[in-house]
């Protein structure tokens, strides 16, 4: 094992070339298809879950196994992190065990940061609070390229919870980095000032003419207060939503996406999750190579 581990904890300061890389690699493991590789054969994977997931839990699982992996899953329901375990000893615990790399969600930020110094085995970040949510932000991309082929000068419009979400930061870091235009949508009280430098903010109508139309989902469960926007959820249908008839101005070329999970009829209508210009479930596919490529990468001997 490598003295200094290759840890993939966020988007922010990856350079282009990298990023270009990660997605040839991941065209690469799509045109493969389903079948195994047996590149980590007989290396260990610990997908470390400490916030629920579905997406992104599972499709590493599948990337895992695609490429002969090992595969642990911890849950932290059923663990002794229930008895008072920290985060730290629960990762160092599974590394003295003999694991060789860890996939890791959690709902505290900065964590994920003092572990990358005390671990040997390499670390993807699978989502940490508000911070980063890497692989989603490359499955993002992958899929914008495999629309447009180029991600160099298109207009992503993010809409929505930006404050609290990891997903707009990831996308926000890497779709700079690679020369898109971003933009960002979202009423007052769901905006970072801290990202300003970064992203203006425009109107819905002006988020409708862009390339691609990326809606967040509200992340309640990372709120402080009842939100009064979202506590009525028509009121922030009528004014963020992705409704049909929004979709009906779109520009024929754009494409709408979701990380889901989505509140649906709320971020976006049903029949505007299953339009043709939708890509929430291709994003969801397009996870498996990615995560392929990014746990190749950190595992590289
Ligand atoms: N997009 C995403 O991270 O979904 P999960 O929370 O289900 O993993």
């Amino acid at each position: 094992m490598s003295q200094t581990p290759r840890h993939l904890l966020g988007l922010r300061g990856i350079s282009a070339t990298q990023l270009h890389e990660w997605l040839a690699r991941a065209a690469h493991w799509e045109n493969e298809g389903d079948q195994v590789h047996r590149v980590l054969n007989d290396r260990f994977v610990v997908n470390m879950f400490f916030e629920n997931s579905t997406r992104t839990r599972f499709s590493f699982e599948v990337a895992e196994k695609r490429l002969g992996a090992e595969v642990m899953n911890f849950s932290a329901g059923v663990s002794s992190v229930q008895k008072g375990e920290s985060i730290e000893d629960t990762v160092r615990t599974l590394e003295a065990m003999g694991v060789h790399a860890g996939v890791i969600r959690l709902k505290q930020e900065g964590v994920l940061q003092a572990l990358m110094n005390k671990v040997r085995v390499p670390l993807v970040n699978a989502g940490d609070g508000c911070n980063e949510h890497p692989t989603q932000g490359l499955l993002d991309l992958y899929t914008m390229k495999k629309q447009f082929g180029e991600i160099k000068d298109l207009n992503v419009t993010i809409i929505g919870d930006i404050k609290h979400s990891r997903v707009a930061r990831s996308n926000l870091w890497a779709l700079r980095e690679l020369g898109a235009n971003v933009r960002f949508c979202a009423p007052f009280e769901m905006r970072a000032p801290e990202l300003a430098d970064f992203a203006d903010y425009i109107s819905m109508d002006q988020a409708l003419q862009s390339d691609v139309v990326m809606m967040l989902r509200v992340q309640l469960e990372r709120h402080d207060q009842t939100n009064a926007m979202f506590s009525d959820t028509s009121a922030y249908r009528a004014a963020y939503g992705l409704t049909a008839e929004r979709l009906s101005v779109m520009q024929s070329h754009a494409i709408c996406m979701h990380p889901a999970p989505i509140n649906r009829n709320v971020e976006m209508d049903d029949e505007v999750i299953d339009a043709p210009q939708s890509r929430v479930f291709p994003q969801m596919a397009n996870g498996v190579p990615v995560r392929m490529a990014v746990l190749e990468w950190v595992m590289k001997k």
